[in-house]
């Protein structure tokens, strides 16, 4: 994991008992290749200890605007001017209060506000209770800082240190560090609405069993994160897997081929992109029974019938948006062999501009895969990586060959 290699994070914290979360988090940014320089309130350091954030960091922790060891004896000026990023986590309410009024008494308030507004951005993970969170003063305080050029990453729900449940806990450490990553990403996909399905379906038999396949929805998944990251605004339609939803993606679970295509036809009606890489079955059992099939004492096992499901991608490749050129298609395709043959038949079946082969055993449950992208003008291989790696790869495909705006 080097996603963060060369960039430097400038990782303040406030006030609050979420400063326990902040140790992790320096500990996932630095193993993501980040150089970070902790920056600590005094309210800080009643949670944690300086030398905790020192050891985890490497570099001794700044927390005063007096702090000798600069040669200028201008920290505010020199650490902001270093970093590739500010991240405040925890942002206690009283330190985003700060923030609002320009407020420059102290070490992280004072390098917040002098900043370059266009070169360092501002992310602020807020931890606080859910009365705090949702007090119209605390509301109102977020929209102004976010009206000032900062990113607010939102909070987390459930039990808080308190005793009460509800919004307000800071998000988890792998979260935030996931923002991080996507802030550094190019905005490529930056006003698109990108529709992905991902992982299998699942055809019920009766109430107990089903047909279903070894899709993981890994690679799905890696799409809607990259799509996320490049910009887009991200839809992502999920068969039944165990995967958590990417940060900041609108996510529908659902089971059924029937219920895909409904919920697909729906979300793209708006979309610019759709990426199809989920494994759709091909079949779905001609009846379903109300109860569980039994064994009727014969020995004879049931007869199944069959009918074919309707083809997602072919449904929405022929609507009027893609034939308009308002929705770009791109397909994927799990085969067993004969890999280019094959993609290349099923792009022009399915008629649309990018369609993305694997071998299926070779990448279902994997965490990397090895993709072919075939197109108009022929193939080209993208070689093995991790599923992440190639899905940003293929979103800077997919931005290329978009219709230019304006
Ligand atoms: N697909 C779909 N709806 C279906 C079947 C497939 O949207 N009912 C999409 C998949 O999401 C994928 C592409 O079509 O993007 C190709 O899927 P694949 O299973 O490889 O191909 P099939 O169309 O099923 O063709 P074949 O069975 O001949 O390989």
């Amino acid at each position: 994991m080097s996603e963060l290699a060369g960039k430097h994070i400038v990782l303040g914290l406030t006030g609050g008992i979420a400063c326990y979360k902040s140790a992790e988090l320096c500990r996932l940014l630095v193993k993501g290749g980040a150089t970070v320089q902790v920056v600590m309130t005094d309210s800080a350091r009643e949670f944690i200890t300086a030398t905790t954030m020192q050891a985890l960091s490497g570099r001794p922790v700044y927390s005063s605007q007096w702090d000798a060891r600069e040669p200028n004896n201008m920290p505010h000026i020199n650490l902001s001017r270093e970093a590739d990023a500010i991240l405040l986590a925890p942002a206690s309410a009283d330190f985003i209060a700060r923030l609002v009024q320009g407020r420059s008494d102290e070490l992280l308030s004072l390098l917040c506000l002098a900043r370059p507004v266009d070169r360092v951005p501002l992310l602020i993970a807020p931890a606080m209770n859910r009365e705090m969170w949702v007090h119209p003063a605390t509301q109102r305080n977020l929209r102004q800082v976010a009206a000032d050029g900062a990113r607010v990453l939102g909070v987390g729900n459930g039990w808080q240190a308190c005793g009460e449940t509800g919004d307000g806990r800071m998000l988890e450490a792998a979260q935030l560090y996931e923002e991080v990553v996507a802030q550094f990403q190019p905005k490529l996909l930056a006003g698109q609405h990108v529709v992905v399905t991902a992982g299998p379906t699942f055809e019920a038999l009766d109430p107990i069993r089903g047909i279903t396949n070894h899709s993981s929805g890994k690679m799905g998944f890696a799409v809607a994160r990259a799509a996320r990251e490049a910009g887009a605004e991200v839809t992502l339609i999920a068969g039944p897997v165990h995967l958590p939803t990417p940060r900041g993606v609108r996510r529908i679970d659902l089971q059924s081929a029937r219920e895909m295509l409904e919920a697909t036809v729906s979300a793209t009606a708006a979309a610019t992109v759709f990426v199809a890489t989920a494994a759709v079955a091909d079949w779905r059992p001609a009846t379903h029974s109300a109860q569980k099939i039994k064994k009727d004492g014969s020995g004879q096992p049931p007869v199944l019938h069959f009918v074919e499901n309707e083809d997602i991608l072919q449904t929405i490749a022929q609507g009027q948006r893609a034939q308009s050129g308002a929705l770009f298609c791109v397909g994927f395709a799990a085969e067993s062999e004969n890999l280019v043959a094959h993609a290349t038949a099923k792009r022009e079946r399915k008629g649309i501009p990018l369609l993305v082969g694997n071998i299926g055993p070779l990448t279902f449950g994997q965490d990397d895969n090895s993709l072919l992208l075939v197109d108009q003008s022929g193939t080209r291989e993208l070689p093995r990586a991790s599923k992440l790696s190639l899905a940003r790869q293929l979103v800077a495909e997919i931005a290329a060959r978009l219709p230019t705006k304006g």
